[in-house]
């Protein structure tokens, strides 16, 4: 699935429409570990909070636990040591990884709707909130398209409104944009925003990119090659604009400048961890 409703409020049928903005909620993850059953420390002691409606992006080396981070916030895996507390209950949670994860047999809005039905939201509703996420992604042209109809960069719009569709408080992000061309990349990224910051929605966006990260998120996590903790956090001080100008600013480079020092501070040599000298 290229996502994921940890838990879906929706049950009852009667889940708020697509235009109607839940805030976000306040994620704090407090002393997170994980190690797995092959003995592998993944992840030590995460300390993260992430504002309502906020976006933080995390950038690390591969293999340094972005994906499992991502999935214990979904509580899709638990964590061996810490909590993850969103001062309250589990909240609605929409998952988009790298693939679309579009069902080849059903079109365009039949897969916007496929985690509405889940969530057992009556056909009438389903139709007409898939039909507004479809119009948010500029795609209402094409609701009756097959998968094999559309381009990479529209299949991932798709997957983007079927998570948006479900009206989620936290969005989790896992490279959804990683396989496209950095001019659709750059679309979907300005799409996003909008979305994400409209409707107030809090966002954990993880990606290689450091542009990406910097143009998207409010703060920027760093992580360590594993066992991934967070050796620093880049406050981004554009605020709302993140017009398509910025990315050519001297301020945007700057602070993708910032984040790019810290990664570099740590680097992986013939499978060793080794950590320079700057903290
Ligand atoms: N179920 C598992 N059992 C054992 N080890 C695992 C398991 N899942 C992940 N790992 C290991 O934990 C480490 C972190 O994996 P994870 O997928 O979180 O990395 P990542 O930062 O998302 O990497 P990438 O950028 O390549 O996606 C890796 O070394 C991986 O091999
Ligand atoms: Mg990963």
């Amino acid at each position: 699935m290229g996502q994921a409703n940890a838990q879906g409020s929706g049950g009852d049928g009667r889940a708020a429409p697509v235009d109607m903005p839940q805030a976000g909620v306040t994620v704090a993850i407090e002393g997170v570990s994980r190690r797995f059953r092959t003995g592998f420390l993944a992840l030590t002691e995460v300390d993260l909070t992430i504002g309502a409606g906020e976006l933080v992006a995390v950038v690390g080396p591969s293999g340094c636990g972005k994906s499992t981070l991502l999935k214990i916030i979904a509580g899709l895996l638990t964590p061996t040591d810490g909590v993850v507390d969103f001062g309250g209950d589990r909240p609605e949670t929409g998952y988009v990884f790298q693939d679309a994860h579009l069902l080849p047999w059903r079109n365009a809005i039949r897969n916007v709707e496929l985690f509405l039905e889940v969530d057992g939201v009556r056909k009438q509703e389903r139709r007409e909130r898939a039909r507004q996420a479809l119009q948010l992604v500029g795609l209402a042209d094409f609701e009756g398209s097959y998968p094999a109809e559309l381009s990479g960069g529209m299949k991932m719009r798709v997957s983007l409104a079927r998570t948006f569709a479900t009206d989620p408080q936290l969005m989790l992000f896992d490279e959804p944009f990683a396989a496209l061309d950095e001019i659709t990349r750059n679309r979907l990224n300005n799409d996003l925003i909008r979305l994400q910051r409209d409707r107030g929605v809090t966002g954990v966006f993880v990606t290689h990119s450091i542009g990406e990260a910097v143009f998207l998120a409010d703060r920027v996590a760093v992580m360590s090659p594993a066992p991934g903790r967070i050796v620093g956090i880049v406050d981004v001080p554009f605020g709302g604009d993140r017009s398509a100008a910025l990315r050519t600013s001297a301020e945007f480079a700057a602070v993708a400048r910032d984040v790019s020092e810290i990664m570099a501070a740590y680097e992986v040599a013939e499978g060793q961890e080794i950590m320079a000298a700057k903290e």
